[in-house]
This record gives C-alpha cells, sequence and structure tokens, in this order.
C-alpha cells in the first residue's frame, strides 16, 4: 500500500518509522552533530507530503546498535536538531532511539503496543532498516492502517528493475566491513552478477581464505571456511592485486604493496592497479550495484580506491545503483551524488532484498492490506 491508500489523514497522528541511522561526529566543543544527513533527507518526501495534508507526524528511528539500554553517545538528539533545520518548526515529534528499549530488537509485543499507543496510522519509510524483523518494523502494521512511504516505495522499484531487467553484463562492486554478517548475500549475489569484486575491510577475509598473506588486517575468522567455498565455487570474483597499507607501530608510514602483506602492516585501500581494473569492470558493464567503501576512506590517505570506484561509477554508460550509508556518503563526499542512476539508502536490506526479493518490513505491510478490506 502506498500513502494514497491510507484513509484521510488530515487531523491524524501518524508513526512514521524512517531510517535515520546516520553517522554524527562530534565538533570542537565535544558535542555530537550529524556528519552526513543523506537518509534525513531522503524522508523528507514522505513527512512533508504528510504535513501538507494535515497530520501530526511522530518519527521514530534506531541509531547505531546500544545494547538495549540508553546510551547517551547514540541520542537521536542531533538528529532532531538537523531535522528541525531541514524541515523548519513543523508538527513533527521524533522518539528516542528505539534500541534503548530490549523491545525493539526482540519484536516484543508489549513495545510495540506501547510505540503504537496514540498514533491512528504508521508509514514504514525506514528502507535501509526494512530487513529488520524489529518491532518498529513488523509490529505496527497489526493493527494500525498503514503503508509504504515515498523512499521505501522508490528503493523498491528500483532494486526490481537491477533484478528483472538488469542489462549484462551485471557487475557487483562489494566493501565495507561485516563480512561474515554479508556472506549469505554474497553467495546468493553470485548466481545473479557475471562478476564480483570484492574490497573495502572484508576483502582480507577473502584474501586469507586465498591463502595470502594479509598482515595485521582484520580478518573475521568464523567466516574463512564460507569465503573459501565461494571463491573455490568457478564463479568470478576479483579480490585486490595491491594494496595501500599502514605500519601498525608507526602509522605516517605507508606502502603500496602486494596482495600480500607482511607482520606489522595494515592493509587500509585497495591499490591503484585494483582500483583501475574494478574502474574498467564498472566501465564496461550494462549493471552495477557498488555497495560499501573500498577502504577508510575518511582519511584522505586511504580514499583513492573509493575515489577510482566513484568516479568510474559516475561515468559508467551502465545502470548504476549506489547502496549503502557509507558508499552514499562518498559519491556525495566526491561531489558525485547526482552522476549514478540510483543512489539507494540502504546497505544490508539492499543487498537482502537483491537476494531474497523480499524483506520482513515489506512482508509486514502487505499483511495490513486485507485488513483493510
Ligand atoms: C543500516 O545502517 O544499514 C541500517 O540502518 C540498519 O542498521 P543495523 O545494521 O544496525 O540494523
Amino acid at each position: 500500500p502506498a500513502l494514497e491508500d491510507l484513509p484521510e489523514v488530515a487531523g491524524r497522528s501518524v508513526l512514521v518509522r524512517a531510517d535515520l541511522n546516520v553517522p554524527l561526529v562530534e565538533d570542537a566543543s565535544g558535542r555530537l552533530t550529524v556528519a552526513d544527513d543523506f537518509r534525513l533527507r531522503a524522508t523528507l518526501p514522505t513527512v512533508q507530503w504528510l504535513i501538507e495534508r494535515g497530520a501530526r507526524v511522530t518519527l521514530c528511528t534506531h541509531l547505531g546498535r546500544p545494547a538495549g539500554r540508553p546510551d547517551p553517545r547514540l541520542s537521536v538528539a542531533p538528529v532532531r536538531d538537523r531535522l528541525r533545520e531541514l524541515l523548519g518548526d513543523g508538527p513533527v515529534e521524533v522518539l528516542e532511539n528505539l534500541r534503548f528499549d530490549p523491545g525493539e530488537e526482540a519484536n516484543d509485543p508489549a513495545f510495540v503496543a506501547r510505540l503504537v499507543a496514540g498514533h491512528d496510522l504508521y508509514v514504514n519509510d525506514a528502507f535501509g532498516a526494512a530487513h529488520r524483523a524489529h518491532a518498529s518494523i513488523v509490529g505496527p502494521p497489526a493493527t494500525l492502517p498503514s503503508a509504504a512511504g515515498r523512499l521505501l516505495a522508490r528503493e523498491v522499484a528500483v532494486l526490481a528493475r537491477l533484478v528483472e531487467r538488469a542489462e549484462p553484463p551485471l557487475v557487483a562492486v562489494v566493501g565495507g566491513a561485516k563480512a561474515k554478517e554479508k556472506l549469505p548475500l554474497l553467495r546468493a549475489l553470485l548466481d545473479q552478477v557475471d562478476t564480483l569484486a570484492v574490497g573495502g575491510a572484508l576483502c582480507f577475509t577473502f584474501l586469507r581464505a586465498a591463502g595470502r598473506e594479509v598482515g595485521d588486517s582484520p580478518v573475521e575468522e568464523d567466516a574463512l571456511e564460507e569465503c573459501r567455498a565461494l571463491l573455490e565455487s568457478g564463479r568470478r570474483i576479483e579480490l585486490p592485486v595491491d594494496l595501500v597499507a599502514q605500519r601498525s607501530d608507526r602509522p605516517e608510514e605507508l606502502a603500496t604493496s602486494g596482495p600480500d602483506l607482511p607482520s606489522g602492516w595494515r592493509g587500509m585501500d585497495i591499490g591503484e592497479r585494483t582500483g583501475e581494473r574494478f574502474a574498467t569492470l564498472i566501465e564496461s558493464a550494462g549493471t552495477v550495484l557498488w555497495n560499501g567503501p573500498l577502504g577508510a576512506y575518511e582519511d584522505p590517505r586511504f580514499a583513492a580506491g573509493t575515489r577510482l570506484v566513484a568516479e568510474a561509477m559516475a561515468a559508467s554508460p551502465a545502470f548504476t545503483v549506489v547502496g549503502g550509508g557509507d558508499s552514499a556518503a562518498a559519491m556525495a563526499a566526491f561531489g558525485l551524488a547526482d552522476r549514478v542512476d540510483h543512489l539507494s539508502s540502504g546497505g544490508g536490506a539492499t543487498l537482502e532484498l537483491l537476494e531474497k526479493g523480499d524483506l520482513p518490513g515489506l512482508a509486514a505491510l502487505r499483511r495490513w492490506a486485507p485488513l483493510r478490506r
């Protein structure tokens, strides 16, 4: 169901689940502020649609991963401040970080009941969190008339096109961390893509699985075996052929080498030759999906790999989709955000939708539909 399918919204109280999980930075005075407001701006069309029609909006989100209890460093206060700047003083309330309560991740019915109390309607615009079967994502449609927000609907439409009408060859470039978490998704992606290029922190687990020395780089031991199986599956997986490394005991000392790294060195970015190989893949593809930075790009010394990939995405004639808060932030940092076909607000959600063709948050919204009739 879309926003237009909701019963009259004027004068009603609408609970909007958004994914306002954004990176925060500390300013000189120690105050936390929003480092990148892409996800905040992405959900504005939904909020504005509701406000313009006279609804009272209560936004809710998770922020980071607090362990089910309040953590002052993960308060939504900076998000609230930035939203106020973007929206002006409107009838919008922002609830405190949902994950401060263990009931959110546990999908506790009592928590759902407290969340929906006092609201007439529910809108899910949290595409980036729609792969989590958490209380605020799957609970409200059981009792409140519900709809997908603009952002959620657009994301699903674009990603459906990526799967159903992808112009070949289809190339996926995956970076970032969380190798173990991304593995099932990578496995499914490999059934669809012609080439999977792997960089970022997760490439070290793959490199180690391929028998390489990775020095002091992070390796997820519990993912090694599965990475090895993927590498041996005969699918086309491109691993880095060179890396920018940093000396562990003298961080100012850098070198490009590899793919093997000696102990005492830590890989921080893909090397230039690797970046150029990935760029060639992107530029000769029919469709490209990029998820996750290729190095620790926040530090300019380790940004070259991510920049090469971002520039190749911008230059490629392919249908280009960027998924993941960090990759989207990188595109924005390089001034290239409007040069790709779609900048997705989802990370894990994007990959899981590509893998399974559905998400718990979408299924929950569909369950509302029969109740409506
Ligand atoms: C994300 O940033 O990918 C989403 O906000 C989901 O966050 P999570 O991985 O902590 O559930």
